[in-house]
């Protein structure tokens, strides 16, 4: 999708907005120095570690991680799409978007999320004016639901019959190809085409700005299947989706935890019972995603499970997603309900302080995580204290936060009584990631030379160069560097495009140089080195680029004379490599005084 936008005139945008207007309009910023200050808009906080940097045209907060440009601003603020924060973006000064590139973009989902708009106004309707819509109306009745929370949540009838939707619009043709297209009707096999959900009621799923982008469609008391959800479609993926989510953040201003649960009605029921904070997946184990998306609105997730075996299990998956997420600022916990209750019941048949009880009784990750281990092994034995440690390795090996792995490691050399170091050693030593290293990296003895730089060196230089680029583009000294070209680390290629841009490209900032990685692979490493603290006054980056560059050339020249070596060996070698060979042999010469 952002392909369809010229790249050159989101440049322009970025070149002309200025970020601290943007942001300055939703947030109350404060003049900290060169740069400005608040508290997070992207999570909660009582102290101010969002800060925006007018030269840069960046934002970052310390606490949360939050960070990137205007677009990406106005994208998690306003939970807009890519292209509606352009337009946004453009139209506050004034800058027209070029047409054609929209109608392929944003004209297509802006038109999708209407027709959603549309169907979903529909199906509220009919709960109240078609005959059966009593029968369903009845039903939510029974299950506790008022008529004000049916309301908040939107949610509506689908009556029988199979061609229902087709009667919303005089743009007969559009109309149904948009609703193959968001999963309202179904295509057979022979070309014809129905409503999906028939006789259900209908919960719409909206996303953070509240624009509709699914439905889960529930059979009125018994039949197969229980629920019928929308398909993957250009609007909706089950994967990063929360059922909820617009719901309550329209209901609280400050959100503390959310609690994860299963359906649709929990979350419902709960918000009949004044319990808000709750979002549900929709039919999915919980994604990195949606674990993602918490965290930026609040610093703890409570994980609610049945308390049967399914329930353990899903909660297991949790933990794997969740592990390597958490820092020690985050927590994720793990409540169980008893069996036979979901929190919908729960909360009916127990009442609200009942339910809130349950999630002050939950138990933190680490807690469950370490219960879980030792439940596995018998500790009286000689073996036991062994293999839990055997066990608790994938986890350890999964933690990211520093801190949180000490901790962990801790309380593990505590019950296994094995020394600290011990299991440092033991953990990394089997570790898959380190076997990769010893055996890919190290050259063969024989072939190691002295000038060459061990590989995480080089990693680190090559890291500050495109820090220092991106936080400082103007100061790039002059100079050829397509010998970059030859360089074969995956990060000689970052520093290879980012130096194309900045020499093709005037007014370039910060913001608009990370624009160039977005929905990429490197865009997470790209924003952390866009953000790291260089400890370096702008004055000096042209001087010190200067410097690392002839380093870089030298280590290009020991690379390639590698290279041809190697080949050499192996009698490869052209005719023009036997030539290049001999100037290199000048060069590393040269080299080595
Ligand atoms: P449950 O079967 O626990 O449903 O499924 P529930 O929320 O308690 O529903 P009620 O109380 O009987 O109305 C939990 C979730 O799993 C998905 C839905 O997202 C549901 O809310 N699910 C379940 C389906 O997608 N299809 C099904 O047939 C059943
Ligand atoms: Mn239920």
């Amino acid at each position: 999708m952002a392909g369809m936008i010229p790249q050159s005139f989101i440049h322009e945008l970025l070149a002309r907005v200025d970020l601290v207007n943007v942001i300055e309009k939703r947030v109350n910023l404060k003049k900290a120095g060169r740069n400005y200050q608040a508290r997070c808009p992207f999570h909660n906080e009582k102290t101010p570690s969002f800060s925006v940097n007018p030269d840069k045209q960046f934002y970052y907060c310390f606490g949360c991680g939050a960070s990137g440009n205007a677009i990406s601003f106005l994208m998690e603020y306003e939970g807009q799409e890519f292209v509606a924060a352009i337009e946004d973006l453009a139209a506050s000064i004034g800058l027209p978007v070029p047409r054609d590139a929209l109608a392929q973009t944003n004209q297509f989902d802006q038109n999708l999320f209407e027709v959603m708009q549309k169907v979903s106004q529909y199906y509220q309707q009919q709960l109240k004016q078609h005959p059966e819509g009593k029968t369903a109306v009845n039903y939510l009745k029974n299950r506790g639901l008022t008529g004000e929370i049916a309301k908040q949540y939107g949610i509506g009838y689908a009556p029988a019959g199979w061609q229902n939707l087709l009667t919303l619009s005089k743009e007969q043709e559009k109309f149904q190809k948009d609703l193959i297209t968001t999963g309202m009707m179904i295509k057979n096999d022979n070309g014809k085409t129905y409503d999906r959900f028939r006789e259900r009621i209908m919960f719409p799923i909206r996303n953070r700005r509240g624009q509709v982008i699914g439905f889960g469609g529930r059979i009125i008391d018994q039949g197969e299947p229980k629920y019928l959800n929308s398909p993957e479609t250009p609007l909706f993926h089950k994967s990063n989706a929360l059922y909820g989510i617009y719901e309550m953040r329209r209901q609280l201003r400050d959100i503390n935890q959310i609690i994860v649960v299963e359906g649709y009605m929990d979350v419902v029921s709960l918000a009949q019972y004044g319990i808000y904070n709750c979002v549900a997946t929709l039919g999915t184990a919980t994604t990195e995603e949606h674990i993602q998306t918490l965290f930026r609105m609040c610093p703890t997730i409570v994980f609610c499970f049945d308390g049967d075996k399914a329930g353990r299990a899903a909660a297991l998956k949790a933990l794997n997603q969740a592990l390597p997420l958490l820092k020690e600022t985050r927590e994720v916990r793990l409540m169980f309900l008893p069996e036979g209750e979901d929190p919908d019941t729960m909360v009916r048949n127990h009442g609200k302080d009942e339910f809130n009880h349950q999630v002050e009784n939950s138990v933190t990750l680490f807690d469950y995580l370490i219960d879980y281990l030792t439940g596995q092994v018998d500790m009286n034995t000689f073996e036991g204290p062994a293999k839990l440690v055997h066990l608790a390795k994938p986890y350890l090996q999964a933690i990211t936060d520093q801190i949180l792995l000490m901790r962990f490691k801790q309380r593990l050399s505590e019950l296994s009584s094995l020394p600290l170091q011990q299991l440092d050693k033991f953990v990394d030593e089997a570790s898959p990631i380190h076997q990769k290293n010893t055996t890919e990296i190290q050259p063969p003895a024989a072939e190691q030379k002295p000038s060459a730089r061990p590989d995480s060196a080089n990693k680190h230089l090559f890291r500050r160069t495109i820090a220092l680029l991106l936080q400082y583009p103007q100061s790039l000294p002059d100079g050829d560097y397509e010998w970059l070209e030859n360089l074969e680390e995956a990060a000689a290629n970052i520093l290879n495009q980012l130096i194309k841009l900045i020499t093709n490209n005037e007014k370039l900032t910060t913001a608009i140089l990370v624009e160039n990685w977005r929905d990429k692979e490197e865009e997470k490493g790209i924003l952390k080195l866009a953000n790291m603290d260089l400890h370096t006054e702008e004055q000096g980056v042209t001087k010190e680029l200067t410097e690392i560059f002839s380093r870089l050339k030298k280590l290009q020249i020991i690379e390639q004379w590698d290279r041809l070596i190697e080949k050499s060996r192996l009698g490869y070698l052209s005719e023009e490599e036997k030539l290049q060979l001999k100037q290199l042999q000048v060069s590393m010469t040269n080299l080595s005084e």
